[in-house]
This record gives structure tokens, sequence and C-alpha cells, in this order.
């Protein structure tokens, strides 16, 4: 299984991401998580130690310093992942696309985002669970090109912009075949919130509740699946992850 996380900035990509990684891990799947943001952080939200998160080395960078060119076949995916992941806790392996180290006369995204649609269009998934925390916005949801058989999240918070472009994500997901589309209500506090937003994007729906717990954790640097596992939000990860949850195989 495949599972695309968007949405606008800020609206708890990472957060959502990084917890349920963690989740469907600890029921048992291999998961890949793919750090798509070149300001990568998904490594906090999914508990890896600090120094571990600052010293790995995302692809793109590691193949330009290895004097690869734009124009250069990539390695496959499950090499790069052996060669560049990292370990986190519960045994999944997180992968960052590309980080913004330095100035620079051209920009790197093209390749970061070509990354992101190589790990997610290349890794096998059949018996793993493959989840792309993605860069604010939709472009890199066009980028990564998820199919039919993969799963779009879309993250909202309560806010009009937000909401706008969760909706935009679900309608650009369902023009690209995506079969199950969630639109995720993140850091909702009434049942009106939920039902707004439920009304807006038109889509399946999955509610996370504000949580002070989160901040918290964020506040000191950690995960918040670790600072608090059975905080509100969290458990409602837990909820999501049981509902995704690939069937077992014949
Ligand atoms: N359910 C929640 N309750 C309270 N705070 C939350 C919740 N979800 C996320 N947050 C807070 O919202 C902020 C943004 O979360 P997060 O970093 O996960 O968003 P993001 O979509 O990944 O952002 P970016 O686009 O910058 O990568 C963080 O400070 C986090 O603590
Ligand atoms: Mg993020």
């Amino acid at each position: 299984m495949k599972i695309a996380v968007t949405g606008k900035g800020g609206s708890g990509k990472s957060t959502v991401s990084g917890a349920l990684a963690r989740q469907l891990a600890r029921l048992g799947h291999d998961v890949v998580a793919i750090d798509a943001d070149p300001n990568p952080n998904l490594g906090i939200s999914l508990g890896v130690d600090r120094e571990l998160v600052e010293s790995m080395r995302p692809i793109l960078n590691s193949l330009l310093d290895a004097g690869h060119t734009h124009n250069d076949p990539t390695p496959p995916a499950d090499a790069l992942l052996a060669d560049y992941g990292v370990d986190a806790p519960d045994g999944v392996r997180l992968v960052a696309t590309g980080k913004i180290e330095r100035p620079s006369g051209s920009c790197l995204c093209c390749g970061s985002h070509n990354t992101t649609r190589q790990f997610f269009g290349e890794l096998p998934a059949e018996d793993r669970v493959v989840l792309a925390d993605l860069e604010a916005g939709l472009n890199d949801l066009i980028w990564a090109a998820p199919g039919p058989d993969d799963v779009v999240l879309a993250v909202t918070e309560g806010s009009a912009k937000s909401v706008e472009i969760a909706r935009r994500a679900c309608s650009l997901a369902e023009e690209m075949g995506v079969k199950r589309i969630i639109g995720i209500a993140n850091r909702t506090i009434s049942d009106d919130d939920v039902a707004r937003i439920s009304q807006e994007l038109g889509v399946e729906m999955h509610t996370i509740p504000e949580d002070p717990a989160i901040e918290k954790a964020d506040e000191q640097g950690v995960a918040a699946f670790d600072a608090n596992p059975s905080s509100p939000a969290m458990m409602a990860v837990g909820a999501l992850a049981s509902r995704l949850r690939p069937s077992p195989g014949p």
C-alpha cells in the first residue's frame, strides 16, 4: 500500500505521517517513510534521534555530491533506500528526497520532486507500506503521481485556505484515478468544524482533534507519538492506521 500525505503548509502532514508510520509499523507492517519536503523534518515526528536526523543525507544531495547530474540514470529506489535511508523506531525506514543546504544559481526542487516520483512510483508496496510526507501545496502531489491502488490523505486544519487546498488536492487525486481519498480534518474542535470540512471536501473523512500534547511535544522537539501515545490526537491516528490497514493476503 502506498499513502501520499498532502495539504497546505502547517496543516499537520508531518505530525500525521510520523505517527501513522509508527502505528502501522506496530500493527506489523514493513513501513518506508519518505520525507519529500526540501526542508526535511519528518525524522523528528517519527522519533528519530535528533543527531541522526541532522546527519542523514537526502538522496538528491548525496547523488549530486557523488558527481551525478540530472541527466544521469539514477540507481534503483531499493538500492538508494538501503544506502541513504536511516532506521527509525519500530522498524520504520526513513529516507529524505532532497534538502536545500546552500545558495545556488539553480533550484534543487525539480530533482527533489523527481526523486519523490521515483520513490513513490518505483518502490514495491505489495507487502509493505510506502508513506510519503509531501511538500506543502499541490505540486508535489502531481510529482508523486499516486494511482488507483494508492491512498491520498488530504490533511487540513479548519482555516478556509487550508480547506481549499485540501479540496483541490482531493479533486486532483480523483483526476489521477485515486480510488481512496481520505480528508483528514486535523485540529478540529467541534462537530461543526468536521461537518463543514467534510462538506467542502466531499470525500471519506477522518478526524484528529486539537491536542495540546502535540504542541508540547513539538516545543520539546520530540515525536508526539513518543511523548504521549495515548493522547487524543495520537489515538485518532491509531484509529486511522486501523482503517487503512491493508487486508491480509489470501
Ligand atoms: N492535532 C493537533 N493538535 C495540536 N497541534 C497540532 C496538531 N497537529 C499539528 N499540530 C501543530 O501544528 C504545527 C504544524 O504541524 P506539522 O509540522 O505536522 O505540519 P506540516 O503540514 O507538516 O507543515 P509543513 O508544511 O511546514 O511541513 C506544529 O506546530 C504541530 O505541533
Ligand atoms: Mg511537514
